[in-house]
């Protein structure tokens, strides 16, 4: 059942964030897009307002909060969706491959998830835009920095969804499936929008908490 009015996407100037945010509007919700430029090229609609912000930046990120703040509106749904992938053709995790990753992946999307949690609804969700490749079970040698700083992300998927649990604001970490994007490459299976229709099937359908949504399957999988 949808009673999402208000959602806050990050990473919404390409890929999954952009469509998202299109179909979002389309279902009637209201739309705070965050990109690192304020904008999304050659795109507008009278229920989205663009923010400019940098996830991997803490003064980028309080500067988001305080206008989310000031436009004194409640979040529904805060989809966490920016993301960087810089080392999917190596096995050797470097210093630079892991700060980056971390730096967005991680850090960031945690800090910048903590920074919005007083505009969030009692009742709402958080949805973290985690991958397949970060599960112990489908554990391989590629891509080391991507898939342990998504690692990390799931953790403080379970941890957040325990301490909101009070707040009844449900938390899920979601596998979009491999997607048609910049970071997805051409060889992907995944139109965006067979995606970003799945990944609306579970905001609207998925019941549970602190769980991993596989696109894939449609439904809740074990980390
Ligand atoms: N595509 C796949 O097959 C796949 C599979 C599993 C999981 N995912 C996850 O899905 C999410 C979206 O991926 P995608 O395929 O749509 O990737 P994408 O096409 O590369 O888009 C990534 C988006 O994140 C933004 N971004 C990156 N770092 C940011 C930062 N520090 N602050 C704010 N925005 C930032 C980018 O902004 P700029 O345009 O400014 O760079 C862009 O809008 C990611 O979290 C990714 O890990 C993707």
């Amino acid at each position: 059942m949808n009673n999402i009015k208000s959602a806050l996407i990050t990473g919404a100037s390409a890929g999954i964030g952009l469509d998202l945010t299109k179909k979002l509007l389309a279902e009637g919700i209201t739309v705070i897009a965050v990109t690192r430029s304020g904008e999304i090229l050659d795109y507008s609609h009278l229920e989205l307002t663009v923010l400019k912000g940098d996830i991997s930046n803490e003064e980028s990120i309080k500067s988001v909060a305080q206008q989310v703040s000031q436009m004194g509106i409640t979040i529904d749904c805060l989809i966490n969706n920016a993301g960087v992938g810089v080392d999917f053709d190596t096995e050797v995790p470097t210093a630079a491959a892991l700060n980056a990753s971390f730096a967005t992946n991680t850090t960031g999307t945690a800090l910048f998830t903590e920074a919005l949690l007083p505009n969030i609804a009692d009742g709402g969700q958080i949805l973290f835009l985690s991958t397949i490749m970060s599960l112990l079970r489908a554990a391989s040698a590629d891509s080391p920095a991507y898939r342990m700083s998504k690692a990390a992300l799931n953790m403080y998927v379970v941890m957040l969804s325990q301490r909101l649990s009070k707040r009844g604001i449900r938390v899920t970490a979601l596998h979009p499936g491999w997607v048609q994007t910049r970071m997805g490459g051409d060889k992907a299976p995944t139109t965006i929008e067979q995606s970003v229709n799945g990944i609306y099937k579970a905001i609207t359908e998925n019941t549970e908490t602190g769980k991993f949504w596989n696109v894939d399957s449609a439904g809740i999988e074990n980390y």
